[in-house]
């Protein structure tokens, strides 16, 4: 296979990767009985599930082998109700550098389509990399009463995604 490719089939892992532990914290919390919190990761697995399939889609549209990727087991036992949300930081930081990786080797190939179809990937990771940082910050302000989370949520969820908009699109459809 070739490069460029190859790395995007081994995104699709770490797309499904990331919607795996997504979900692993949504089920903690949602045990803890923090509706809100729960239902912020269950929207975010199935968004990272929705970037999967993007790469899929991408494939799919430029006649490239595709390898369904198996994912590592996610981590499911946390100790407080600020490590969660860490951890989510950690792994947002973690996809922006593979994706700006993934743009690189783009760019090297001279593989400007490809690259292009990156851009938004880029944008979305700045997003979240952003809104989980502020979550970050409320939940470990409020880590003694968890409740003021919840209330944050409830007040600042639902709000449009531009980013929404332009995204490309998912394989099979976007959940
Ligand atoms: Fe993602
Ligand atoms: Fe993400």
């Amino acid at each position: 296979m070739a490069r460029f490719p190859e790395a995007l089939n081994g995104q699709i892992g770490y797309e499904f990767g990331a919607s795996q532990q997504y979900v692993a914290i949504a089920v903690h919390y949602d045990s803890l009985t923090l509706p809100q919190l729960a239902a912020h990761f269950y929207r975010q697995a199935v968004e990272e599930r929705n970037h999967a399939m993007m790469l899929v889609q991408y494939l799919l549209d430029s006649d490239a082998e595709i390898a369904i990727p198996g994912v590592e087991a996610p981590q499911t036992s946390f100790g407080d109700v600020v490590e969660p949300v860490r951890l989510a930081l950690e792994q947002e930081r973690r996809v922006t550098q593979q994706i700006v990786e993934l743009a690189r080797l783009a760019r090297e190939e001279g593989d400007l389509v490809g690259e292009q179809f990156l851009h938004w990937f880029l944008q979305e990771q700045r997003e979240e990399v952003s809104s989980m940082s502020a979550l970050l910050a409320v939940v470990t302000r409020s880590a003694d009463n968890v409740m003021l989370v919840e209330d944050y949520l409830a007040r600042e969820s639902g709000g449009v995604n531009a980013l929404e908009a332009g995204a490309p699109p998912s394989a099979g459809g976007a959940l």
